[in-house]
């Protein structure tokens, strides 16, 4: 049974990553009491029931870094319960290697287990038994989501590297069938007023882009969604609406106030987008009522904001 492991945790660190388990956004770390014994992190499209994917180590001396998704094969099962409830391990070997879940590996790992969990308030954590191979696979399966989240899970999403600009520049292209919006992207990048620009890919491909640039309203600096775009044999595949769920995310979670966006008046309102006409904020253009949106992230700080929404220069030649 050939598994998709996506790494979190690195042997020999005491760093504990979070990332968001639908996206594989980033969203932080903390420390934990013991180093991780082998590379840590969850089986892609899984779901365990604590609601977040099954976890599993990866039983190898090779350095696997965070974020890496590495192609496994089962080995074993490590049984963990908290408090009563079972939230096991899968034990796992890399596909080109051979591994052992020898009794050196399972002392490392039920020392790690324990150490981690022993001063922590609230959680009664111990470990069972370790079980075979046919165990890891059945309790793979019987956590497996359906076939379409499965699709869904091999796509990723990440922030755009210096490696991505030449494809990010041909997605727009090819999705817009013109530069304008390509070259505004561009722009943003080269100006430095990209707030954030993450890419979808598949297989290491670039097929997705959003970049999202500061926009005011008054004094209130918040965010503009857009460009956004995916290649058009890839449309229509939730991957539009993954991007935009991860940098909404992302720019909710660093506190920006509002996402404002210009675009098609039945896509966005799906993340909550609404007119922003009615709460007295307008776009610096003169566009239809239903296509300028806002989402507000922060309504405290949004309270008794109105007036012109006003975007970066780039912008000013591609209306
Ligand atoms: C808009 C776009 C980014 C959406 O990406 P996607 O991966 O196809 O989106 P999803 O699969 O998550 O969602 C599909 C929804 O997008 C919207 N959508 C996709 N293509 C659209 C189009 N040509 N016109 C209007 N809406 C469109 C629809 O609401 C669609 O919903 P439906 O399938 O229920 O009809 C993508 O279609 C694209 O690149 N289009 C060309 C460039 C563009 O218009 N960019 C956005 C400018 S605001």
């Amino acid at each position: 049974m050939a598994i998709r492991v996506f790494v979190q945790n690195e042997a020999g660190s005491t760093e504990k990553h979070y990332h968001d388990e639908k996206t594989l956004v980033y969203r932080f770390s903390r420390t934990v009491a013991h180093k991780y014994p082998f590379p840590y992190g969850f089986i892609i499209g899984t779901s365990a029931r604590d609601g977040c994917n099954v976890d599993c180590f990866v039983i190898t001396r090779r350095t696997l870094r965070t974020g890496q998704i590495v192609e496994c094969e089962p080995l074993g099962l490590m049984e963990q319960f908290e408090n009563g409830i079972d939230d096991h391990n899968v034990l796992a070997r890399l596909t080109d290697e051979i591994a052992d879940v020898t009794p050196d590996v399972k002392d490392a790992l039920t020392e790690h287990v324990l150490a981690c969990f022993q001063n922590v308030e609230g959680k009664q954590v111990s470990v069972g038994r370790f079980l075979a191979a046919i165990d890891a696979a059945s309790h793979i399966a019987s956590h497996r989501t359906c076939a379409a989240t499965d699709t869904a899970m091999q796509i990723e999403i990440r922030e755009e590297g210096a490696a991505d600009v030449a494809a990010i520049r041909d997605v727009n292209i090819r999705a817009f069938g013109q530069n304008q919006e390509a070259d505004i992207v561009d722009a943003l990048r080269a100006h430095g007023a990209a707030s954030l620009s993450l890419v979808a890919t598949i297989d290491q491909r670039v097929v997705g882009h959003i970049m999202y640039s500061p926009v005011a309203i008054g004094p209130v600096i918040g965010t503009g969604l857009g460009p956004m775009a995916v290649l058009p044999a890839y449309q229509r595949r939730r991957i539009g609406s993954r991007l935009v769920e991860a940098g909404n995310q992302h720019l909710k979670d660093v506190g920006c106030p509002f996402i404002v966006v210009l675009g098609h008046a039945d896509f966005y309102p799906r993340f909550g987008f609404r007119p922003a006409r009615p709460l007295g904020v307008r776009c610096e253009w003169d566009v239809p009522d239903d296509v300028f949106q806002i989402l507000v992230l922060d309504p405290v700080r949004m309270a008794d904001v109105t007036g012109v929404a006003r975007y970066r220069s780039e912008f000013a030649t591609s209306v």
